[in-house]
Order: structure tokens, then sequence, then C-alpha cells
């Protein structure tokens, strides 16, 4: 039987941290849907250039495999701004509808994370989360992140990067970051990454 966990939420506010361990916790898949569009951008920023011509940023969509998702260069800063230029373009979204409702209509359940996850990929999921926290202290967290990996960037250069990207994923027409109506919230402001786990496993267990 199939078990669905919608997870969404802005730019590095720990839905992937949260989704990894739920996962781990349940026996879920778990499916980082972020990471398409991170290979479509990447893809688009190598081969086509800043312009992100949108006709052959539709064709690059169309190309995704799921061995993609493994690549060790998807992480960056650039990578992540070309993602949500990308993202935008519905054409893009669609095609990548049919991979994203696959996995998550697996046996044995599945944990997918994302921005439109219970608003558009899968609207019936079992659970729904909207993970969030302040924009300063996403901003903080994903600049210790890129630091420790050795990106030359600065906290100020990431805040203006989160609020870019959550300014236009907010605003597209196309399956917008939006809360679903449904959703429980969870605030990660002022919660180590355990607590915001345990709420996370308390939420699923109540509806399992
Ligand atoms: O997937 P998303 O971009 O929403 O965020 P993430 O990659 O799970 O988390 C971004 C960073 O915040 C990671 O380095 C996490 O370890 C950290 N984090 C945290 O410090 N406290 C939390 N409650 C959740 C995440
Ligand atoms: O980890 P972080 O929250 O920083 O970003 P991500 O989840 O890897 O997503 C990168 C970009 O992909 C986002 O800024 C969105 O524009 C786009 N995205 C989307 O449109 N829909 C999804 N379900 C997941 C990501």
């Amino acid at each position: 039987m199939s078990f669905i966990v919608a997870i969404d939420g802005p730019a590095a506010a720990g839905k992937g941290t949260v989704s990894k361990a739920v996962a781990a916790h349940f026996g879920f898949a778990h499916l980082d849907t972020g990471l398409l569009y991170r290979v479509v951008g990447r893809a688009a920023l190598a081969s086509i250039g800043p312009s992100l011509d949108p006709e052959r940023v539709i064709e690059l969509s169309t190309e995704v495999k799921p061995e993609d998702l493994e690549r060790t260069d998807l992480r960056t800063a650039a990578v992540a701004q070309a993602a949500s230029k990308v993202a935008a373009i519905p054409e893009v979204r669609a095609n990548l509808v049919t991979f994203q409702r696959e996995f998550a209509n697996r046996s044995g359940g599945a944990v997918l994370d994302g921005r439109d996850i219970g608003t558009v990929i899968c609207p019936d999921a079992d659970v729904k989360l909207f993970v969030t926290a302040s924009t300063e202290r996403r901003a903080e967290r994903r600049f210790k992140e890129l630091e420790e990996r050795g990106e030359d960037t600065s906290y100020e250069g990431v805040l203006a990067d989160v609020i870019a990207r959550d300014k236009r994923d907010s605003e597209r027409e196309s399956a917008p970051l939006i809360a679903p109506e449904d959703a429980h919230l969870l605030d990660t402001s002022d919660m180590s990454i355990a607590q915001a786990v345990a709420e996370a496993i308390a939420i699923i267990d109540a509806k399992r």
C-alpha cells in the first residue's frame, strides 16, 4: 500500500533534513524534488549559458534521468538560481510530473519534498507538512552549509539569493510556492533538527 508524505516550504527551511529523517524512521523512500529542477538548471547553464532560452530548457527537461539526481555539482548557489528560473516554465514542470507521481505511489511509502508537492503533485497525500523558518535563519543555515563545502560566499550574498528565489517561487503562475490549506505548519526557526524531526514524526504517527 502507498503512503505519501508531502513536505513543502521555502529555500533552506529544513525540508530535506526532516524528509530524510522521516523516511529513515518509517522505512519510506525519499525524493528531493528540488534536485529535478537543479538537474535541468545545471544542464541549462552548461549547454545554453545564462540566457536560459526556454525552448532549449524545455528540451533538456525531457532528458532528465534518475541517475542525474546523484550528481555532486547540484548544490551550488548558481545552480539553485538557475533551478528556480527553469522551474517557472510550465512545460518544464509538466515534463517532471510523471516521474514524481510514480515515485510517490510506490508501495511501501514515500516522502517527497519541494514546493508544490501538497498542492499539485500529490494533492491527496496522506500527510502534508509546510516546513518554514525566518528568512534570516534560513540564510544563516544555508550560508554555513555552503561555507563548509568550500564555496566562496558571504552571508549577505546567500540572504539575497534566498530572498530572490523565494520571491520567484512564490510569484510564478505555474505551481507557486504556497502552503497547502490542509498542511501542518512546522516553523523550525527556534527548533533543533531533533525537535523538528520529532514533531514531524508525531504528526505522521497520528495519521497512520
Ligand atoms: O531542504 P531545505 O533546503 O529546506 O533545507 P535543508 O537542506 O534540510 O536544511 C538547510 C540547513 O539547515 C542544513 O544544513 C540543516 O542541517 C540545517 N537545519 C538546521 O540547522 N535546523 C533545523 N531545524 C533544520 C535544518
Ligand atoms: O534546497 P532548497 O530549498 O534551497 O532548494 P531546492 O528544493 O533544491 O529547489 C531548487 C529550486 O527548484 C527552487 O527554488 C524552486 O524554484 C524549484 N522547485 C520547484 O519549483 N518545485 C519543487 N517541487 C521543488 C523545487
